[in-house]
């Protein structure tokens, strides 16, 4: 990870492993890992951000809970495998990168996420594009 300072007092990093350039880190809580169930979805506001949450065996995934198309919240969708499929015009999803499966230059941001001690945070800092 390389820092790169900027303009006031905000610090880019570049992580190749998470794609490129983001914000500073901020790390929030988000829920218990125990208040969802498999395959449940979660639409939750963090931060002053859309966000749908989904749960896939022990895994989390977050992603923005407005679709790219036309912002209908994706957290209405239907959610098969790791394909969440937008309620409005039925565009598909990977949860897991955010990627849309007929153009795959176009993406949801996603959002990295840790579970600790049984609690969900969320890099609201780190929104992937
Ligand atoms: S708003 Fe999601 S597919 Fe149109």
């Amino acid at each position: 990870m390389i820092l790169l300072p900027i303009a006031d007092d905000k610090i880019l990093f570049y992580s190749k492993s998470m794609g490129g350039l983001m914000s500073k880190e901020k790390w929030i809580y988000a829920i218990k890992e125990t208040e969802m169930k498999d395959g449940e979805k979660k639409a939750l506001i963090i931060d002053g951000q859309k966000i749908v949450l989904i749960r896939k065996g022990r895994e989390f995934f977050a992603l923005s809970n407005k679709c790219v198309h036309m912002e209908c919240p994706l957290s209405k969708g239907e959610l098969e495998g790791y394909i969440i499929k937008c309620p409005c015009h039925d565009w598909r999803f990977d949860i897991r990168n955010g990627e849309f499966l007929d153009a795959r230059e176009l993406k949801v941001p996603i959002y990295e996420l840790k579970v600790s001690d049984g609690n969900v945070y969320l890099n609201i800092g780190g929104r992937i594009p």
